[in-house]
């Protein structure tokens, strides 16, 4: 639940301005904001700050340290200390008369002592004290000197639930990857790593009762029943996490004061699952010509009373492995078509006097929900699962479609995560010009900053139901973009977790935008101390200028509207032409100009939608032709695109698919994008 504001918010507010006065002297002065000053960008900025005396404390390796014995692996990573008669105390203390994960840090030059006011409040307010030292903590076990400012911070979070979601189903992250990642949450006081762990394109936990479900599921492309859709289609690749990895990422993030909350995706997204047991499915037939056979049907039977067993099984063995209060068992995007169709979900939807197909999905929730009580856990879901209209007010809500939504959800007595498309996922483009999706719109940091509730348009009533926030990382793209960066993740999430950070720990009317941007300046240097690859502003545009050249284009496969094959003609279309049918071997798309392009032009030339790796040709080669009658291969397509430089002046290009079907029943058509130094 929310906590209470600040108690003496005249005073914090005061000492929260002056600090930030300082702060912004600073970063106009970039030599002020020297490794001594480094504490100044507290990021997310504490309730209040107060300097204490002038005098230092002085940290060097000689301090000894003293903490819990559960803490002592995680703070003496950072600070391995000595034993001196010098103390860093830190400490838990219920009696501190602070909200929960609340903390007090006093340092004066003879010692410093942490207390929270639970385990939660020791380890925020421990990464607090981390950045009062020189960025350079961060980079292992410190074994300088620093001269920490004596100040004395109080400090609480406004929101309880201060998550990120990363979907490791679209694109497998390495254990390592995803613990670095968590190392980075919890700097950031972000305290649940929302695992989205199955989906239509993976199944990533191991399930032991049912192996097959990781063992098969677990990889996608080339010989797996499992294709690819997004990346390469004969490649094989992807992973899963055994049990044991898995409880031993929980114990990693729980050392950090971060919760992992599991999700595995039901009843719709359960693509995978339905490859492996074809007979989880409604016995629906549909006219699969158009896709070449390839079947996306990823929805759980509801009347089959064996689909309950089997989610038994994989209900209990998620709560062996992850001890959350919480499981996310889905709910979003359920294609309910199928129940329509299916005899036995039609019966069912009968026999319950049902008025709506979302109430055959609330039933279906329901029992899951009954499943995670039995062992004492709740559900979480997305929000669609309260369309039925009476799904119990006790499941956790994760509004994610829209601000309404989000609101609607809040309003009706849900605890609700909020965290919307158009703010929070992290997966949208942060600027027109940039990789990422657009669907949700483009997400700057500013934009993403500007989030309240108030500035949302919640009421009292959907506010006091407001958890927390949320910020999510689809993964779609990710396997597409592995060889262009350094960390797609990292360059998505960051800094847009910096302000989700600000979000979900400070009061809305203590936030500023100028104030948050020069405290960042000053906090991006830890971020470079821990590692992370975040974005560091807008990438340089493209070489060249790009031309437009009179420009004609066919192809062998028919076509949905073919007016929108003009507009690729004519450069106007960015979304795209759409094919009736998926691609076949020897399919061709062709594009000839009405004279020459100069040698020396880049194009590049995609299959597919313009930012996902999605109705592609997954396997092809791209031909240029000198007279618009012969062709010779220049390349080969990967992720369904090429970019080529033209060698010699050319009237035609052709990109020529040697893949039949893309797990799609459309293929989409794009202009080719060409520039000329
Ligand atoms: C979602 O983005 N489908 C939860
Ligand atoms: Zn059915």
């Amino acid at each position: 639940m929310k906590s209470s504001a600040c108690g003496g918010g005249g005073v914090c507010r005061t000492l929260v301005r002056g600090l930030l006065a300082i702060v912004m002297l600073l970063c106009a002065n970039p030599l002020g904001a020297s490794a001594d000053n480094d504490w100044l960008g507290l990021l997310p900025l504490p309730r209040s700050v107060e300097v204490v005396e002038d005098e230092p404390f002085r940290f060097d390796e000689s301090v000894a340290i003293l903490c819990p014995a559960e803490e002592q692996a995680y703070v003496r990573s950072y600070l391995p200390g000595g034993f001196g008669a010098v103390r860093m105390s830190l400490a838990v203390d219920p009696s501190l008369g602070l909200p929960a994960e609340g903390y007090r840090l006093k340092i004066a030059p003879e010692g410093v002592v942490l207390r929270g006011v639970d385990r939660a409040g020791l380890l925020n307010g421990f990464h607090t004290l981390l950045q009062l030292f020189p960025s350079e903590v961060y980079e292992g076990a410190f074994r300088g000197v620093a001269l920490l400012p004596a100040v004395e911070i109080v400090d609480w979070p406004e929101y309880h639930y201060r998550g990120q979601h990363l979907d490791v189903a679209r694109t497998f992250s390495t254990i390592p990857q995803i613990e670095e990642f968590i190392s980075h949450l919890a700097h950031h006081k972000i305290n649940h790593l929302h695992l989205h762990l199955t989906d239509d394109e993976g199944w990533r936990v191991e399930i032991k009762s049912h192996p097959e479900l990781a063992e098969i599921g677990g990889w996608r492309g080339g010989d797996s029943p499992v294709k690819a859709i997004y990346g390469e289609w004969e490649e094989r690749y992807g992973g899963y996490y055994t049990q044991e990895e898995l409880r031993s990422l929980v114990a990693y993030a729980h050392a950090r004061g971060v919760e992992i909350v599991p999700e595995i995706d039901l009843p719709g997204h359960s693509l995978t699952i339905g490859k492996i047991h074809p007979e989880i499915l409604c016995p629906v037939e549909r006219d699969l010509s158009a896709s070449e056979g390839y079947s996306s049907q990823n929805v759980w039977c509801v009347a089959r009373e064996e689909n309950y067993v089997l989610l038994e099984d994989i209900i209990s063995e998620l709560c062996d492995i992850f001890p959350s209060e919480y499981i996310h068992i889905g709910g979003d995007e359920v294609d309910k078509s199928y129940w329509r169709d299916c005899p036995h979900c039609s019966a069912l939807y009968r026999e319950r006097g049902m008025t709506s197909q979302s109430q055959l999905q609330e039933y279906f929730m329901e029992r899951l929900s009954a499943m995670l009580a039995q062992r004492g856990r709740k559900a979480a879901m997305w929000n669609e699962a309260t369309n039925g209209g009476t799904l119990s007010r006790e499941v956790r809500i994760h509004g994610w479609e829209g601000v309404r939504q989000c609101r609607e959800v809040a309003e009706a007595g849900y605890p609700t995560v909020v965290m919307p498309g158009p703010y929070f996922y992290f997966d949208m483009r942060q600027s027109k010009m940039e990789d990422g999706h657009n669907w949700a719109g483009i997400i700057s940091l500013k934009k993403c900053y500007s989030v309240s509730l108030d500035a949302l348009g919640f009421g009292p009533k959907a506010k006091s139901n407001v958890i927390g926030f949320s910020g999510a990382f689809w993964s779609e793209l990710y396997v597409t973009h592995r060889d262009k960066y350094d960390n797609y993740l990292e360059y998505q999430t960051f800094p847009r977790i910096c302000a989700l950070s600000e979000i979900g720990w400070m009061p809305s009317s203590s936030r500023s935008w100028e104030e948050f941007s020069a405290r960042l300046k000053v906090h991006e240097k830890r971020m470079e101390a821990m590692g992370i690859s975040y974005r560091r502003g807008a990438p340089e545009p493209p070489q060249g200028r790009q031309i437009t050249p009179s420009l004609k284009v066919s192809t062998s496969l028919p076509l949905k509207n073919s007016e929108a094959l003009d507009k690729i003609a004519s450069y106007a279309n960015d979304w795209g032409c759409r094919t009736s049918r998926t691609c076949r071997e020897g399919d061709w798309i062709l594009y000839e100009f009405a004279s020459s392009v100069k040698s020396g032009a880049v194009v590049e030339l995609i299959t597919g939608y313009r930012h996902v790796c999605r109705g592609v040709f997954p396997s092809g080669v791209v031909e240029v032709s000198e007279d618009g009658q012969k062709f010779r291969e220049v390349a080969k397509l990967h992720n369904g695109g090429a970019t080529i430089t033209l060698r010699r002046p050319t009237r035609a290009i052709r990109i020529r698919s040697t893949a039949t079907a893309n797990g799609d029943n459309y293929v989409f058509i794009q202009f080719p994008v060409i520039r000329v130094p």
